[in-house]
């Protein structure tokens, strides 16, 4: 960690010749369960993990907006008058896009001064990881301790979800950005994606002996584009055809006289978002009532209902999950917003190094590229270093 800080120093002094006034982190998230669920304002499960983003910053005397990363070589450059959503392109979209969303919650681009900014990064890009997530979280932290908003973590949260929305033009929800500002050491944030009220549920994994095994299929998604936004609106769908604000209203014992009212796809993405919002609520129970060992049906379950009902897995994913539950895991699940990106396993710690040869066999022999796997902790959210 102290690594990338001191390198996202450097990359700043080295790109605009003065130092750094401060810096800035924030973390990547894991889902451990409740996917899809939160823009249909039910209930996620995620956690913030020991991957970070760095946002080294100093402020400027004019009003001009700079931002420079270690991963492109170009510095965007644009006047905080200027900052238009679609204007912004390229992963400079990210940055620029938080301090434009800072101005529909209230900051005043015509006062606060410019700033340049200049990131860098551990958390793997595409895997599913949320790599944009981090960035925005640690933008909108830095920005509002600089420009004294005052704003807290869930007006941050909802800040990067607009910028992801209108910058970037995904339509995501709000659990990547909430899981990078409210993740806590060895703990999962409960989240309300309604209310956005959040809890912190301890996960015990060390002392139960277990760990949480990321396998990145390197198969690429972008939620720009393609299936999200298509379940989305199946969602929406779904919720307008049974009278209700949002899939939430809902419970398992709905699921009879919907069946009966929607035709069989829609059907099978409502049942998705129903039970996976009771499974949610089911993991939180055992976590507490029994402990982590207890989990691995729930993350089983809730991968056959992302791959039969929802349909957001692929076969990278399905075998990744299959190969982990043959080789010792306790659960395993495809995480994030799938067609792509990577699986979760829970499994005991000395079984880890078992399952990465195992998937890796079979991943050599089915004739997919070889994943890459590591394993995560639980870590802190956005921080000022
Ligand atoms: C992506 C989105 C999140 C969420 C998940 C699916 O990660 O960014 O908002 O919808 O997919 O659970």
């Amino acid at each position: 960690m102290s690594d990338i800080r001191d390198d996202a120093r450097r990359g700043f002094a080295e790109t605009f010749g003065h130092e750094a006034s401060g810096v800035w982190s924030a973390p990547g998230r894991v889902n451990l369960i409740g996917e899809h669920t939160d823009y249909n304002l039910g209930f996620v499960l995620p956690l913030a993990i020991n991957r970070r983003t760095v946002v080294a910053l100093g402020l400027r005397e004019d009003r001009v907006l700079r931002v420079a990363s270690a991963f492109a070589d170009e510095v965007a450059e644009i006047p905080l008058a200027q900052l238009v959503p679609g204007e912004l392109e390229g992963w400079a979209a990210y940055p620029l896009g938080v301090a434009w969303a800072l101005s529909q919650h209230g900051a005043d681009l015509a006062a606060v001064p410019g700033v340049d900014l200049f990131i860098d990064s551990d958390v793997p890009v595409g895997a599913g990881l949320s790599s944009s997530a981090a960035i925005e979280s640690a933008v909108a932290l830095a920005l509002n301790d600089v420009w004294r908003l005052g704003l807290d973590r869930r007006t941050l949260a909802r800040v990067g979800q607009l910028a992801e929305n209108e910058a970037v033009g995904a339509p995501t929800g709000i659990m990547d950005q909430s899981a990078s500002l409210l993740g806590e050491t060895d703990a999962a944030v409960f989240l309300d994606c309604r209310t956005l009220d959040s809890q912190v549920v301890d996960l015990g994994l060390e002392a139960a002996g277990l760990a949480i095994l990321i396998i990145d299929t390197g198969v690429s998604h972008s939620h720009a584009t393609g299936g999200y936004g298509a379940r989305r609106a199946s969602c929406e769908k779904g919720a307008q055809m049974l009278g209700v604000e949002s899939l939430r209203d809902l419970t398992v014992d709905d699921l009879e006289r919907a069946r009966t009212l929607l035709d069989d796809e829609t059907f099978r993405r409502v049942r998705h978002v129903v039970t996976e919002n009771q499974r949610v609520l089911d993991t939180v129970r055992t976590l507490r009532e029994q402990g982590p060992e207890a989990i691995g049906e729930l993350l089983d379950a809730s991968h056959a209902s992302m791959r039969d009902d929802f349909e957001i897995s692929v076969p990278e994913l399905d075998l990744a999950v299959e190969t982990a539950g043959a080789n010792g895991a306790l659960g395993a699940r495809m995480t994030g917003g799938g067609f792509g990106g990577a699986a979760i396993a829970l499994a005991p710690t000395h079984a880890i190094s078992r399952l990465q040869v195992a998937i890796d066999g079979a991943f050599a022999e089915h004739g997919f590229g070889q994943p890459e796997m590591f394993v995560v902790t639980a870590s802190h959210g956005a921080v000022r270093e």
